[in-house]
């Protein structure tokens, strides 16, 4: 059996149709049954919060995982990226007022679910920031006031449009990878090879 870890979610349901596709399933969220075994595949689907993923799989409770790349870049897990799958297709950028200006001579204060990504991405800059990290609706920031931008997965732009922001800055393009714990890989080797040949 190979353990498969699925995000929940926007990206889960377009990881669950990318199974599907190989005989499993249907697969389907489901708020009180957390696992899902497919024998005729030899595989066990669990699902977790997105930005979990990578940790289960970095510690072998899972195999095999769906992550996004912006959980990867973030958390730096120690895992083999396998497969990009090309769904989740997003941006990571820096968004805003357009327009606006801010004093140089302090901070930038820069509100984000991604302390790590917004740290490396200004350190190339070499503009001092203030990070505030916050947990969700990051847009709601600037907005309120307590930053001057945010760092944050812009989809289709929706959600910074009506709240009157706008993108400022690509920081990188983020997909969705099929990610393998490293000893698995080597334990597992020709299971997974099977599972990410079918997924290509
Ligand atoms: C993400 C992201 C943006 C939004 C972007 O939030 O943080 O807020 O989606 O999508 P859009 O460009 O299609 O509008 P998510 O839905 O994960 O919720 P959150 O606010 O709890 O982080």
């Amino acid at each position: 059996m190979i353990n498969v870890a699925l995000p929940k979610g926007r990206l889960g349901s377009s990881a669950y149709k990318l199974f599907e596709k190989l005989g499993c399933g249907p697969i389907e969220e489901n708020t009180r049954k957390l696992k899902f075994i497919e024998e005729s595949a030899g595989l066990s689907f669990f699902w977790v919060k997105p930005s979990d993923v990578a940790i289960y799989v970095e510690r072998g409770a899972a195999d095999v995982g769906v992550c996004g790349k912006d959980i990867l870049l973030e958390s730096g897990a120690d895992v083999f990226e396998l497969l990009d799958l090309g769904i989740g297709r997003c941006r990571m950028c820096v968004a805003g007022y357009e327009g606006r200006t801010y004093d140089m001579e302090r901070p930038l204060r820069v509100a984000t679910k991604f302390p790590n990504i917004a740290r490396s991405y200004y350190s190339g800059k070499s503009r001092d920031i203030d990070i505030i990290k916050l947990n969700g609706s990051i847009e709601l920031a600037p907005v309120m006031g307590l930053s001057d931008v945010i760092v944050d997965i812009v989809e289709s732009g929706a959600t910074l449009r009506e709240n009157g922001l706008a993108p400022l800055e690509e920081v990188c393009r983020i997909t969705a990878r099929l990610v393998a714990n490293k000893v698995s890989y080597k334990f597992k080797n020709v299971e997974i090879k099977r599972l990410t040949e079918a997924l290509i």
